[in-house]
């Protein structure tokens, strides 16, 4: 892969987007190389939550690649995007869990490719905004929708039109980042939160996220009948006999699906 780096280690996965000369903006060889390692991870039973970050200290992700954009047709843009929402939808239903550690700039697509991580970690220094209609354009890698799922619908609305930058605290305070740490405690706190997950039934997180996911797109009576089924089918697991066994034993469990 020439744009991205992958690193395994202890079950997590870290994936790295470097294009240092641009900030880490996702061109389209970038968006595709994204897309066939995220293909290789999902079948990866050795790996059970994905760090994304960026390269360098600077930027997470400063956005879309302007420079490919300048000249795209309507049709190049739309492939663009159909590019990028493979890429991010496929990251939004990993089997693992993912955390977005934005490490700066999370600019454009740099905010919406964070946004389709389970969990988003800032550091102090990272930026956040949705500049797309300064350019003329408008969010088009899913920031029309995460953003306002997200944040709701009048705060979305706000960044959207304004194309104001906010920085990690105010991120936090609208609930777009979960955590904020200093810049050097980055991957340390990302890893942390990762081995709290790991230390739970893998298989019984993946039907929590699926759950939560396709709850989301849908009304409460559906989303509760989702979650009745996910909740049977984790009853068939050695993982739900093994947690309640030991609970009840009182010792630790040995917890192994995923
Ligand atoms: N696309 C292409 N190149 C980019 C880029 C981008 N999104 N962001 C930065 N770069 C390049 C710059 O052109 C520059 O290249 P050169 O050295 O060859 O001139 C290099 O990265 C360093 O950038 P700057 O010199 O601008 O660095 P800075 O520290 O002064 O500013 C920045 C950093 C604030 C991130 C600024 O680069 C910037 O505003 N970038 C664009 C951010 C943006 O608008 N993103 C949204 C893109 S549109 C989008 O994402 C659409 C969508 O919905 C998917």
């Amino acid at each position: 892969m020439e744009n991205l780096r992958l690193e395994v280690a202890e079950q997590i996965a870290l994936v790295t987007i470097d294009r240092p000369r641009a900030l880490n903006a996702l061109n389209s060889a970038t968006l595709r190389e994204l897309n066939d390692c995220l293909r290789e991870l999902e079948q990866r039973k050795d790996v059970r939550v994905i760090l994304l970050t960026g390269g360098g200290e600077k930027s997470f992700v400063a956005g879309a690649d302007i420079s490919e954009m300048v000249n795209a047709t309507p049709a190049e843009g739309r492939a663009m995007a159909l590019l990028a929402d493979e890429a991010f939808c496929r990251l939004e239903n990993m089997p693992q869990v993912t955390i977005a550690a934005v490490n700066g700039y999370a600019l454009g697509g740099g905010c919406e490719i964070a946004m389709a991580c389970d969990i988003r970690i800032a550091s102090e220094n990272a930026k956040f905004a949705q500049p797309e209609c300064g350019l003329g354009i408008l969010p088009g890698f899913g920031g029309t929708q995460r953003l306002a799922r997200l944040v709701g619908k009048g705060r979305a609305k706000e960044l959207i039109f304004t194309c104001d930058r906010i920085d990690a605290q105010e991120a936090w305070r609208i609930g777009l980042v979960n955590k904020v740490v200093p810049q050097a405690e980055l991957l340390d706190a990302c890893r942390a939160m990762a081995r709290r997950i790991l230390k739970n039934g893998g298989y019984a997180v993946t039907l929590a996220k699926q759950a939560i996911n396709a709850g989301l797109d849908t009304d409460l009576a559906n989303g509760l009948k989702m979650e009745a089924d996910a909740f049977a089918l984790s009853f068939s697991t050695h993982d739900k006999k093994e947690g309640m066994t030991a609970f009840l034993e009182k010792r630790p469990a040995e917890l192994t699906d995923f």
